[in-house]
């Protein structure tokens, strides 16, 4: 009997009381030992619940048990989730985690004590939710030099995209409707504002690369710009337009950024819809693999914490996993990555782009007097120099296969 204790009986903390509770018989043929939920650490009042006996708001509870081997941490945030792992790890716990924020922000320092104190601090449902992707980097795809990583990670901002092109709603609306299926952060504005998705390649790159891409070192840019007139012209050129993260290393240097990128229908990512997420990764032996799921929701999240938790319950040895904190030069500058853009100006400017970008074709937009252009593939650094004179609405970068 391995036992356990959930901290947090919010949306993901409830998912890892039900899938244990669901698949108690089948995890314990598998394991050869069950799974046992000792304690559910909550400050709201859980009186009324079946099995209120296992509700505390005392951490130290949990702390001083030696019973309790594996710690689920899916309260989320930095506080007091940092805080209640590090005092986990140093007790010898093991430490499984849905918490993307606490993994970007403070990964290395909990890593180190892990490994330190021969235990495991595991984050398989940080990214992507229910999709397995942490454990086939650290695993199966380790042979090989992984320099691209581009997905959809972020699953209210698809859902809303989807909802956009789709059905023709609202951003509101859909937004809204992300919310009440849960898949919305407390604070949605990290979905919207794509900090949700920045931390989840933080995570993904910190991992291949062992360098820790700061969340700060990465250009974000979230959907809340995102109109019906880009879904429109998006819709007439044959794209759909989504919150890509993507992450590149090069000469043992990393790039990372988040932006609303436009997709030929024919690119792998053009038809992840709804809450869905999928991850392409780029390993210099395997090619071009795929990854795709649920990336946000109860069970799918819950499913990724229980797979962690039964990984360890088979062994507990520390997994070796770490990454080291980035040097000075250790990130390529955005002015020096190559990209083309879906750039929208006023109708009255064509000729101003014309002028700094050669021939162009445009798509003018019928709910408004805009105009769309696509750029030539040029670096950052350029394209900034060159729209000085044009006064652009807005950018939508283009995603290459
Ligand atoms: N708010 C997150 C999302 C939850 O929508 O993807 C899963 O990390």
């Amino acid at each position: 009997m391995t036992k356990i204790a959930i901290l947090g009986f919010g949306t993901v903390g409830s998912g890892v009381y039900e899938v244990l509770k669901m698949n108690k018989e089948s995890i314990a043929k598998k394991l050869g030992k069950e799974i046992e939920v000792k304690y559910i650490l909550d400050i709201r009042d859980f009186s009324d619940h079946p099995e209120a006996y296992l509700f505390t708001q005392d951490f130290n509870t949990i702390l001083e048990d030696k019973e309790v081997e594996i710690v689920a941490e899916v309260i989320g945030g930095i506080h007091p989730a940092y805080n209640f792992t590090k005092a986990a790890l140093l007790a010898g716990k093991h430490v499984v985690t849905s918490n993307k924020e606490l993994v970007a922000t403070m990964g290395t320092k909990l890593l180190k004590i892990a490994k330190d104190n021969n235990v495991n601090y595991m984050f398989e449902a940080s990214v992507g939710g229910g999709i397995p992707i942490i454990a086939p980097l650290r695993g199966c795809l380790t042979g090989n030099e992984i320099t691209r990583i581009s997905g959809i990670l972020n699953g209210t901002t698809n859902y809303i995209l989807t909802k956009m092109f789709k059905d023709g709603e609202s951003f509101e609306d859909a937004l809204k409707a992300a919310q009440d299926l849960g898949y919305a952060e407390r604070d949605p504005s990290s979905d919207i504002l794509g900090r949700d998705a920045a931390r989840k390649i933080s995570i993904l790159m910190s991992l291949v690369t062992g360098i820790q891409t700061d969340v700060d070192k990465i250009k974000t840019e979230g959907i809340t710009s995102i109109d019906s007139c880009d879904v429109e012209v998006a819709g007439k050129m044959g794209c759909v337009i989504k919150l890509i993260a993507r992450g590149y290393e090069k000469d043992g240097k990393v790039f990372a950024s988040v932006s609303p990128s436009m997709l030929q229908k024919d690119h792998p990512l053009s038809n992840i819809q709804d809450v869905y997420n999928g991850i392409m990764v780029y390993g210099n032996a395997v090619d071009n693999v795929m990854f795709y799921g649920r990336g946000a929701g109860t069970l799918p999240t819950a499913s990724a914490v229980v797979g962690d938790m039964i990984e360890i319950a088979k062994d507990p040895i520390n997994q070796g996993i770490f990454w080291h904190e980035a040097s000075e030069d250790a990130f390529i500058p955005f002015s020096e990555i190559n990209d083309q853009y879906f750039v929208r100006i006023e109708k009255a400017d064509k000729e101003k782009a014309a002028l700094v970008f050669g021939e162009l074709d445009f798509i003018d937009c019928q709910k408004s007097n805009d105009s769309y252009f696509i750029s030539p593939e040029m670096s950052n650094g350029e394209f900034n120099s060159k729209i000085v004179s044009i006064p652009i609405i807005k950018k939508i970068r283009i995603e290459q296969e």
